[in-house]
This record gives structure tokens, C-alpha cells and sequence, in this order.
């Protein structure tokens, strides 16, 4: 009976374990090179002080405090033991340059859903395309929209049809990349996350706009694959 305990954590281990190689193109903040090959995984526990010290240098960066607001630990460790929440991150030479994550909120008091007024049976059909940062060094990959595809894949995949986030109205380069991936405005100007000004947004998939999806990429495509 024990084996077969063994047996699953093993399972679910190699799961998370699963690694991509994502070569980034510009900007890397490297002195002689313009390539960072990195690795994309999803997040554990044990990158929790990672998480941290990636996130402390992304406020630290910040040009105004209001753009983005930074969670506690015990908020990273509760989106990383949820199995259904998609986190992930991307490594250059072991450290954590990007994090991603997609939540499926397991109650009402945080379900963007609430706020639009959705109904109780759209409820749970909600995923949200929740935080994102790059470090600074390596931003101008957009990553933002490269994660952003892969959190609405994940998310439609898994039945997850309503795929709803946030962003500070003064957010430019999210905003800017929320709507190029295909999220529009439902409501704008809310108070959320203790008095924070943010737009609400849904993603609605561009049937036309083919170009914006495939415009010039700082991510190689034909370079990420699965190790
Ligand atoms: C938002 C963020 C993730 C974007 O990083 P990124 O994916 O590397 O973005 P890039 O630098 O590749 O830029 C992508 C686009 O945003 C635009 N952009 C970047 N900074 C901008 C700014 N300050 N104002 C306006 N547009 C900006 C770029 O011009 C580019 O647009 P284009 O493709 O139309 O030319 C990054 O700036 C960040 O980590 N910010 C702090 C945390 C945060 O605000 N997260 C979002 C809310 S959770």
C-alpha cells in the first residue's frame, strides 16, 4: 500500500519536474552575449526564496508602487501547493528570471467572476491569468505574452473557458500586452486587493487579427522544447 503512495508522489514529482529549454533573444543583460538559453519549469517549494528575491528586485525596480503588488510568502506557498494552479518560472544559470501563474480560484472571496457578475454555474469555469514579473535584465522578450499564451492553453485545456485578470490602469506594458494577447476591459477603475485602482479584464480570442499573434518574437520558438 505504501508503494503505491510512493508510487504517485513519484509520478507527480517528474510532472512538475518537467523541463523546457526557452532561448531568449534580446536584452539579456549579458556583457557578451545576446542569447540566454534558459530553463522553463514549473515552480516548487523549495524555489519559494527565489520567488522572493525575484519579486523584491521587480518592486524594487518599480517606477511607481502602485503598478504591481507583491504577495507574502505564505500566498506563493498556497498557489504552489494548489495542483490545479499553473506556476511557473524560467532560470538563467540557476537563478529565476520570470515567474508566471495561472490560479483557479477554489472560493468565492477572490473569483474574479463575482465582480462581473457571472453566475454561479460560470463561477467555476473561472481560471485567472494572475501575476507576472521579468526580471528587469531580461525584459523587452515578451514574456509577458508568451506566458500569457501558454496560461490560456493551460487553462482551456482544463476546462477553463472564463479566463479573467487585473491590471493598474497606469500599467502600460501589461496593459499593452493583456490586449495584444486578446483581453479586453469589462470593468474598469475597481478597488481591489485592499485599495488598489485596477481594470478588470477578459480574454476574447482576436478571430481576425492572425498578425498580432504572429508578429516578430524576442522568444525562438523553434528553440523551445520539451528536455
Ligand atoms: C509587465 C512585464 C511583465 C512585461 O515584461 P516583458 O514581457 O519582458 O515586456 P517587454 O519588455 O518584452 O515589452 C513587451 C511590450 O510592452 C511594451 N512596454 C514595455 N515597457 C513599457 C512601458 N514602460 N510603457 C509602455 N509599453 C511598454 C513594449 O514596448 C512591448 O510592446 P510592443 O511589443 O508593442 O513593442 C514587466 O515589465 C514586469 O515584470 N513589470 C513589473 C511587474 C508587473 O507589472 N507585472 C504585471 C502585473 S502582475
Amino acid at each position: 500500500m505504501q508503494g503505491g503512495t510512493i508510487e504517485w508522489r513519484k509520478n507527480t514529482l517528474e510532472h512538475q519536474l518537467k523541463t523546457e529549454e526557452i532561448t531568449l533573444l534580446r536584452r539579456t543583460g549579458l556583457s557578451n552575449s545576446k542569447q540566454a538559453v534558459c530553463t522553463l519549469r514549473r515552480l516548487l517549494l523549495s524555489d519559494l526564496h527565489q520567488i522572493m528575491q525575484l519579486q523584491e528586485r521587480i518592486v524594487r525596480a518599480l517606477p511607481d508602487k502602485n503598478l504591481f503588488y507583491p504577495d507574502t510568502a505564505d500566498f506563493y506557498i498556497s498557489m504552489i501547493n494548489s495542483s490545479k494552479n499553473l506556476v511557473e518560472g524560467i532560470f538563467f544559470n540557476g537563478k529565476l528570471i520570470a515567474f508566471s501563474l495561472l490560479l483557479i480560484p477554489d472560493s468565492l472571496d477572490y473569483n474574479l467572476g463575482v465582480d462581473i457578475g457571472l453566475s454561479q454555474e460560470d463561477l467555476s469555469s473561472v481560471a485567472h491569468a494572475e501575476m507576472i514579473f521579468v526580471d528587469p535584465a531580461f525584459r523587452g522578450n515578451k514574456l509577458q505574452r508568451f506566458f500569457l499564451k501558454r496560461r490560456i492553453e493551460y487553462a482551456s485545456d482544463n476546462g477553463y473557458f472564463i479566463i479573467l485578470t487585473t491590471v493598474a490602469p497606469s500599467n502600460k506594458a501589461s496593459l499593452n500586452n493583456l490586449r495584444k494577447s486578446g483581453f479586453k476591459i469589462l470593468k474598469p477603475n475597481v478597488i481591489k486587493y485592499g485599495g488598489m485602482l485596477r481594470h478588470i479584464l477578459q480574454y476574447q480570442p482576436i478571430i481576425e487579427k492572425s498578425s498580432e499573434t504572429k508578429q516578430e518574437s524576442a522568444v525562438d520558438c523553434d528553440k523551445v522544447r520539451i528536455l
